[in-house]
């Protein structure tokens, strides 16, 4: 049942009619000609669309600020103008988070790749200062450049910005050792909703005074402000990487290979994604010309990574820990990449899940956590009735199940009609997020709530602590122009 709206509820924006040419000149002002456009530009419309291309969305212009006084400055142009602005970084969010779908006579979109500086790296300390708009593999390039690790990665990091990550508190595929984005944070430089500037990227590893507020703006989808600039922590870059896939018989096996290679080899693994038979054959549409690592006969795959310094024998150690396990019965079968080549192969198995995915047109993605120790009875179940419900569809789980995170898909056949597909989505979605209910896990694990989950977030969430985000929301954007839409409601 949906909680009683809290008497704090966000305000709207006021409605008022915009004129375009004004609100382009303003802008032009501040980012110069070329840098702002008016929402129906041709040079607007990758701005206006998501990754999938399932969505297509109004403004009445996008800008592109190149340093955070632009920034500041167009904040307060819109705050002033009550015109909204929502935030965008690589505009690879899968929430719609960075797109405004609902609001678009009253709000601009304001990208950050233009501000894409590598500030600074402080060796001694372990850390980087990298401005918002960087690419994540990018900062991941310069960082391993200077000896260091940056480690958040994900599918996306090619063109997914550190500020986005942020916004998102973005998992990806090294979780179970790093944390997600979150923990990578030292410090955050944010523009504020009436155009004021917290200046905080001292890079303290321990700084108790009071409460931490960087916190506050990581994963809050811009809605609370603007992270023009961040402080990171790097990690020792791994001298020894070894990478593997393993064949397993069921998801049971893998989640039992998982929990034995946390206590018998500790922090060494880094990554482990689950992609069952179905997935990896899926995968295989997006890579028409690569040739299959091992033969899929098996039910069950996982891609392990281990990795460690200089000193430590990775690969001594991940093969004698495969002996055992495939002693005890649990490990069929494995292929060890025995050279970068063969590494990036099978990474770019895992990466190509989702490039087959959207090759397939408008499905359903989900993206769910459980305990680890329940996450494959989820599995079984959650499939199980999706398959029931949808006996012609190609239902597909995969992902960071070390982290008690997976994507539950579900693929309609080709002939199904967009109407078909939207209701498939509906029932679908409402079907995942009853089982994982259920299981008390959580409807959005790593991607976020955006305006995709809003409403389900809204029908689920605890009454005290969405008064409390409405009360912080109305304290630090009273007019509300910060992403509207996005989160809150
Ligand atoms: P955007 O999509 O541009 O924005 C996301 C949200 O952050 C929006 O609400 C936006 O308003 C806000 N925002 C963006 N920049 C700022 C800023 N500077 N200040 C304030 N707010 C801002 N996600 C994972 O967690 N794990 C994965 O493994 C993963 N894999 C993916 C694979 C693929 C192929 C794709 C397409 C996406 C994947 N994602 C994954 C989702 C996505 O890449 C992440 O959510 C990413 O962190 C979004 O970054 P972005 O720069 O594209 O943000
Ligand atoms: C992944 C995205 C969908 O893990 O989060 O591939
Ligand atoms: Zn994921």
């Amino acid at each position: 049942m949906n909680a009683p709206v809290s008497s704090s509820a966000v305000p709207e924006v006021p409605v008022k009619r915009h004129d375009v040419a004004t609100v382009l000149e303003q802008l032009r002002r501040v980012v110069g000609d070329d840098f702002a456009w008016s929402g129906g530009d041709t040079k607007a419309e990758p701005y206006l669309r998501d990754w999938h291309g399932d969505h297509v969305a109004a403004a009445l212009a996008v800008v592109m600020p190149a340093t955070t006084a632009q920034v500041q400055a167009v904040v307060r142009y819109c705050a002033a103008q009550g015109v909204a602005v929502v935030p965008q970084g690589g505009n690879t969010g899968l929430v719609l988070g960075a797109l405004p779908l609902d609001t678009g006579d009253r709000v601009i979109v304001l990208g950050l790749g233009r501000m894409n500086a590598i500030r600074h790296i402080d060796q001694g300390n372990y850390s980087m200062t990298v401005e918002s708009g960087c690419i994540l593999q990018t900062v991941q390039e310069a960082a391993a450049t200077a000896g260091f690790l940056f480690p958040v990665s994900l599918g996306a990091e090619g063109s997914c910005q550190i500020g986005g990550n942020i916004s998102t508190n973005a998992g990806g595929v090294n979780v179970l050792r790093y944390g997600m984005m979150r923990e990578q944070i030292l410090g955050l430089e944010v523009v504020l909703p009436d155009g004021s500037v917290m200046h905080n990227l001292k890079g303290l590893r321990k700084d108790n005074r009071g409460v931490d507020v960087n916190q506050l703006f990581i994963g809050a989808e811009g809605v609370l402000g603007i992270v023009t600039a961040a402080s990171l922590r790097l990690s020792p870059l791994p001298q020894n990487v070894v990478t593997a896939l393993l064949a397993l018989n069921s998801v049971d096996d893998a989640v039992q290979l998982y929990l034995q290679a946390r206590k018998r080899c500790g922090d060494l693994m880094t990554a482990f994604e689950l992609m069952p038979q179905n997935v990896l054959t899926l995968a295989q549409e997006a890579l028409p010309d690569t040739v299959a690592p091992m033969s899929l006969e098996h039910s069950t795959y996982v891609l392990v990574e281990f990795s460690g310094a200089e000193l430590v024998d990775v690969a001594g150690i991940l093969e004698r820990f495969l002996e055992h396990v495939m002693e005890d019965g649990i490990l069929q079968d494995a292929v060890i990449a025995h050279s970068h080549a063969q590494a990036a192969t099978l990474w770019r198995y895992r990466e190509a899940v989702n490039e087959a995915q959207a090759l397939r047109g408008l499905h359903l993605r989900s993206d769910v956590s459980v305990s680890i120790s329940r996450m494959a009875e989820f599995i079984e179940q959650v499939e199980h009735r999706l398959q029931e419900a949808f006996p012609n569809s190609l239902v597909v789980g995969y992902g960071h199940i070390g982290d008690g995170n997976v994507h539950v898909n579900v693929l309609p056949p080709a002939d199904f009609s967009t109407a078909q597909r939207l209701a498939l989505i509906d029932a679908g979605s409402s079907l995942i997020t009853e089982c994982v209910m259920a299981f008390d896990g959580s409807f959005s694990a790593e991607h976020g709530v955006g305006r995709l989950k809003k409403s389900t977030f809204n029908h689920y969430a605890d009454a005290a602590q969405r008064d409390v985000l409405h009360k912080l929301k109305l304290c630090v954007d009273p007019k509300n122009i910060m992403n509207p839409g996005c989160l809150l409601s």
